[in-house]
């Protein structure tokens, strides 16, 4: 295999990120650089992320975060191999200014444009770490090997268990039909008067509660899909109820999250043995939380399931992940026309 090094950029959302990854000829890599600018403050006074202000945000900022990830990997922009940006899912006008700058980029430094889905991202982040300590799997076929394995993954805009037989070898086996994990999370929050967002929020405050203290509804639409707003409906009909509410509301917040958790490690463990997957992974914004993570990790071990999640530094958005997928893509063949577009509604992969 040869080395290769990669910059990548991250604007789907209200974090402006930019990261630099080398890969050696052996298979194991380096994270040069990996810098976040989040804009949480900015939206924090909206209760949620306004698209206008960070889309303006992401052009104020990205240049001199590029310039800051190269001179941290002592590197010009010449001297790379490719440069990646997200394409979608996500925001169209905070997506067109990462992705723009990208190609702009790519251009000047006369490298390949990779144009990456910011799920794939979330889905291979979980073995990022492992580039850094040991080469992963690959062989004549697949050079850019990952383990076949099925993923959960948790954000602010999907829920989606994925079978992964392989890199951009993928099928949808479930999805939430209404609201996302992370949304779930930031709704009730709001309902409460938490700040955004709302999934850290609650996690802090459920560690006083009782996660049995309330019966909220643990919704299982069929097969391995997801639904989240009943719970939400559930919570905001007990909150009238629920007498001295800055005393109840770590009881709300434990049983509100523990209702999420049962369901998504339910599914989660159904899908890896309806797959016959022996590995289980866990991404994406809502993979910070310790109460999912453990719970996970227990289910998957007393089912005699591998367990692998996201480290929390590159479980919310961030461009190493992006970076990562692009590799992996990169070095299977991958490469973008200049004249493709974003798409708010990208799919990562179909039933
Ligand atoms: O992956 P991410 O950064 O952005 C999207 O692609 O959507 O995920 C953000 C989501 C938010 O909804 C946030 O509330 C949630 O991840 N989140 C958490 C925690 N930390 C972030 N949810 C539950 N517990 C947490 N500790
Ligand atoms: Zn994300």
């Amino acid at each position: 295999m040869n080395s290769a090094t990669l910059l990548a950029l991250e604007t789907s959302c209200d974090e402006s990120a930019v990261a630099v990854l080398h890969r050696n000829g052996d298979g194991t890599g380096t994270l040069l650089a990996s810098l976040i600018s989040t804009q949480i403050e900015l939206h924090r006074a909206y209760g949620g992320v306004v698209p206008e202000v960070a889309s303006r945000n992401h052009a104020l900022v990205l240049r001199p975060l590029v310039e800051r990830a190269l001179a941290e990997s002592r590197l010009s922009a010449r001297q790379l191999d490719a440069i990646a940006a997200t394409a979608g899912p996500g925001l169209a006008s905070s997506l067109l200014v990462g992705h723009s700058m990208a190609k702009t980029l790519a251009v000047a430094a006369g490298v390949p444009f990779l144009a990456i889905n910011h799920m794939e991202g979330h889905l291979l982040s979980p073995f990022l770490p492992l580039l850094e300590s040991s080469p992963l799997a690959t062989n004549a076929n697949s050079p850019a090997g990952i383990p076949p394995h099925l993923a959960l993954i948790v954000s602010g805009g999907h829920t989606m268990l994925v079978h992964a037989r392989a890199v951009g070898d993928y099928q949808l086996l479930g999805r939430t039909l209404d609201d996302a994990a992370g949304e779930a999370f930031d709704k009730v929050a709001r309902l409460m008067g938490l700040p955004y967002p709302g999934g850290p929020e609650i996690e802090k405050r459920a560690l006083e509660g009782d996660p049995t203290a309330y019966d909220f509804p643990r919704s299982i639409p069929r097969e391995l899909d997801f639904s989240f707003s009943g719970l939400k409906t559930a919570v905001r009909y007990a909150l009238p109820k629920a007498g001295d509410l800055p005393r109840e509301i770590p009881n709300l917040c434990a049983s509100f999250q523990q209702a999420v958790i049962d369901v998504l490690v339910n599914k989660a463990l159904r899908a890896a043995h309806g797959s016959g997957c022996s590995l289980v992974t866990l991404s994406g914004g809502v993979s910070c939380n310790n109460a999912l993570r453990s719970a996970l990790a227990e289910a998957c071990a007393r089912d005699g399931l591998e367990f692998l999640a996201c480290p929390p530094r590159f479980s919310t958005d961030n461009a190493a992940m992006i970076a990562f997928a692009g590799l992996l893509r990169f070095q299977s063949g991958y490469r973008s026309h200049f004249d493709e577009d974003i798409d708010p509604n990208l799919a990562l992969c179909h039933p």
